[in-house]
């Protein structure tokens, strides 16, 4: 796909496209896979729905996300320790996600923004646990 082919994540069109790859990506991933779908035990049809309109309100102002993100980790952690290489994983796998497909103003916030999500959420959890 060449540059001006991709798309940039800028309607709930190409976020809710970009949410599904990054997701196909998570669940062939070794590491962490399990931690969704053996830990979390996610149910995909009421996980997925946050997970866009998460995206949608940090990218295009939607309104619809208004759960507390920082908590659900903590509980998760709690659960399972989640640790550097963890984050480091997801990070990685959501920018070659965008590589894959999008380019553009908003895939780079995406990228921003991921990054300083993720920093903020290892920074925060319980240390003696992780
Ligand atoms: C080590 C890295 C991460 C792992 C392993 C991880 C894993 C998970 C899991 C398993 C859930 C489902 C929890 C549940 O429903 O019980 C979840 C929810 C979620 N995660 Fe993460 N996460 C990570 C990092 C991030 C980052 C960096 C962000 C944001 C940039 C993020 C955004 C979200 C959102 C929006 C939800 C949905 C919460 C809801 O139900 O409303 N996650 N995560």
């Amino acid at each position: 796909m060449t540059a001006r082919e991709r798309r940039d994540l800028d309607s709930r069109e190409n976020i809710e496209a970009f949410v599904d790859l990054f997701y196909q990506h998570v669940f062939d991933d070794e590491r962490l896979a399990p931690i969704f779908l053996d830990v979390a035990a996610i149910d995909l049809a009421v996980h997925l729905p946050h997970i866009k309109d998460y995206w949608c309100k940090l990218l295009l102002g939607d309104k619809h996300y208004r759960r507390h993100t920082m908590n659900i980790h903590r509980q998760l952690h709690g659960k399972q320790p989640l640790q550097a290489g963890d984050f480091r994983r997801w990070l990685e796998l959501f920018n070659t996600t965008l590589d894959e497909g999008f380019a553009g103003e908003r895939t780079e916030r995406a990228r921003q923004v991921a990054a300083s999500i993720a920093a903020n959420m290892a920074a925060n959890l319980p240390a003696k646990e992780r």
